[in-house]
């Protein structure tokens, strides 16, 4: 299982999640909103960007590409300031309704 964080500009966040629900079957999604600063951010001298939001989305680790190249491409600008994809393994899930744990839960 793999958890893909990204972290992309709001008003990216409809067409993001639209494309989503359209071409992949994720089992879930936490949308956060968040303020941070990347490598151009900082060279600017600026300390935050323009509001962000973050997707933290854990999958089987077959369907990370899919994933991955949909959110890529839909939050696309081709500006500074699009955003950044993190990706890492996830050991374990527990769905505390049902005990069920890893693949089963998610
Ligand atoms: N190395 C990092 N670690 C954690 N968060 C990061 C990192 N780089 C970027 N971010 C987060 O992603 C947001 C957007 O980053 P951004 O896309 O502007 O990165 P960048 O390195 O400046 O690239 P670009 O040149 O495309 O703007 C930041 O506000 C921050 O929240
Ligand atoms: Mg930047």
């Amino acid at each position: 299982m793999k958890e893909i964080k990204a972290i992309i500009q709001e008003f990216m966040l409809p067409k993001v999640v639209e494309a989503l629900r359209e071409h992949v079957e994720i089992p879930g999604l936490t949308v956060s909103r968040i303020t941070g600063f990347g490598r151009s951010e900082r060279a600017a001298g600026l300390s935050e960007t323009a509001p962000m939001v973050k997707l933290e989305i854990v999958v089987p680790s077959a369907l990370v590409n899919s994933v991955v190249e949909i959110i890529r491409s839909h939050a696309h600008t081709g500006r500074p300031g699009d955003g950044k994809i993190f990706i890492s393994t996830v050991d374990e899930v527990v769905r505390i309704r049902t005990g069920e744990r890893d693949q089963n839960a998610l």
